[in-house]
Formats: structure tokens, C-alpha cells, sequence
């Protein structure tokens, strides 16, 4: 496949490197709203955009790619409140959008484990809190992964109607608490406490590689496919 790495950062280095070891074609990397003045997009110039840049620039790169006519596979986070109108913009023109707020098979089966647990739990008496600890650089707080699993605790449990950045001011509030250090890849930490004991589940990423590998079996799996999709999709699909 013909692909453009949209953000040459941290991740963008990553994709390349695995994307290339699966055979594809890397025909630019735009990493600034300067370098796409140079880049005539259609889908006989690229097959997937994969989108791994800022909060401020997903939104124009990805609602570039459908108007275009080239599949999108973004992994930006910091942005959810605007993904919904590139949603509708995907619909509309019958374009192709990927979505993941992590790209990690293990993350992905660990929001299936919270689910689990913050559903179990519902109706006794246990309290969460969610930490998320990543390297220094990263723009947005809480995470993308912290809002994802957060918000599955309040689809799954009795106790949670919302969450909240820092100390809960209620009892039906969930505390989200973010760390900012070195380097960490990214960690998420979940704990459950009652008077007697407590539940602990954790993920932690060792490296960037499992990210870019989901980011590039998105982009493998979506080519020639129209509408709206997420590692659900993904993982779920035979095809
Ligand atoms: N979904 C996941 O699995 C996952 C995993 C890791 C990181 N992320 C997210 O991916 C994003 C990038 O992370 P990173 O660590 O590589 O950041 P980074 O800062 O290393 O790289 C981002 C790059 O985007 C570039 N950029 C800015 N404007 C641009 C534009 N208009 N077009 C193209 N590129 C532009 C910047 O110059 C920068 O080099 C962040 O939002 C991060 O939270 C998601």
C-alpha cells in the first residue's frame, strides 16, 4: 500500500519502521500544516493516511483525507470533542475513518477486562480511581485511554454517572488522576476498594511498537472499506 504518515514524531518514526517491514510504501510525512501545501492527495497518489500528529491538526488532516477521497487511520488523542463531526463527515462522503484512542492489542483486551470488572463490582461496595502515568511530552491529560476506560466504568457501573481530573466531589464521581514523567510509553492503573480489600488491574506499554503495529493493520484492514470504525472492528472481523 501506498501510505503518508501524517505527524513525523515519536509514533510517525515507529509507523514507518514497521510499516515498511510489512512491505508498504511510505510516500511522504508531512509533520507541519506547511508540508501538506505540498502534497496532492487523491487515491492514486495514497492509499491510507495514518494520523499520528497533534490535538490542533487531527481534525483538519483527517477531514483533508475525506474530502480527498483517502482512507484515514488516526490515533491523535485530545481531540474526541470534534472527532464527532468528522464522524458525520466521514458518513457524508462515504469516506473511510479509523479511530482507535490506542492501537495496543493488549489495551484493547484490558477495556475488555475493566468492563468486566466495573460491571461485577456494580452494587457492592467498592470505590474506583483510574491513574494514567506517560512521558513528558504528551499534550493532552487525562489520555485518550484514561477517558476511554473511564467512560466504560460509568457504561458498566451503578455507582458512576461521570468522571473528573483529580479528587472526586461526589460519590458518583470517578477520580482520574494523570502523571506526567520521563519517557513511560504509558501506564493505566484501575483500583477497586472496599473497607476489607482491594482489586487492582493495570496495563503497562514497555514501548511504542504495539501502538504502531495496531496503526498499521487499521490501515491494512480498511483499505477498500467505507464508514466509521474502531479496534472493536478490528478484532472482532475475520476479513
Ligand atoms: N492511539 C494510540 O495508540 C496512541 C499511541 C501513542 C500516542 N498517541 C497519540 O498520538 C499523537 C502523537 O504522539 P507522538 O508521541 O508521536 O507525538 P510527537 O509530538 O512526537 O509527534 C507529533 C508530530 O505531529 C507533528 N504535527 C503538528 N502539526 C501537524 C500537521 N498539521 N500535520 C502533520 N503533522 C503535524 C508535530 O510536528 C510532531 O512532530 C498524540 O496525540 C498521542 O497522544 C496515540
Amino acid at each position: 500500500m501506498k501510505i503518508i504518515i501524517s505527524g513525523y514524531g515519536r509514533m510517525g518514526h515507529e509507523i514507518e519502521k514497521i510499516a515498511r517491514g510489512r512491505g508498504h510504501v511510505i510516500v511522504a510525512t508531512p509533520d507541519k500544516k506547511e508540508d501538506w501545501k505540498k502534497i496532492k492527495l487523491s487515491p492514486e497518489s495514497c492509499d491510507v493516511v495514518i494520523d499520528f500528529s497533534t490535538p490542533d491538526s487531527a481534525e483538519i488532516v483527517v477531514n483533508h483525507c475525506l474530502n480527498s477521497g483517502v482512507a484515514v487511520v488516526t490515533g491523535t488523542t485530545g481531540w474526541s470533542d470534534r472527532l464527532e463531526k468528522s464522524k458525520v463527515l466521514c458518513y457524508k462522503t462515504s469516506g473511510a475513518l479509523f479511530h482507535a484512542p490506542n492501537f495496543s492489542i493488549g489495551v484493547n483486551i484490558f477495556f475488555e477486562i475493566n468492563r468486566k470488572l466495573a460491571q461485577m463490582i456494580s452494587g457492592h461496595n467498592y470505590k474506583a480511581r483510574l491513574n494514567e502515568i506517560h512521558h513528558i511530552h504528551k499534550l493532552d491529560a487525562p489520555s485518550g485511554t484514561a477517558i476511554a476506560l473511564a467512560n466504560d466504568i460509568i457504561a458498566s457501573n451503578k455507582t458512576y454517572s461521570k468522571w473528573i481530573s483529580g479528587n472526586a466531589i461526589n460519590k458518583e464521581t470517578l477520580p482520574v488522576f494523570s502523571e506526567r514523567t520521563g519517557e513511560a510509553p504509558g501506564t493505566h492503573l484501575i483500583e477497586w476498594s472496599s473497607d476489607t480489600d482491594s482489586i487492582e488491574i493495570k496495563h503497562t506499554a514497555h514501548s511504542r511498537t504495539g501502538f504502531a503495529i495496531g496503526a498499521v493493520l487499521a490501515a491494512e484492514w480498511i483499505s477498500g472499506k467505507s464508514g466509521v470504525f474502531g479496534m472493536s472492528d478490528l478484532l472482532n472481523s475475520t476479513s
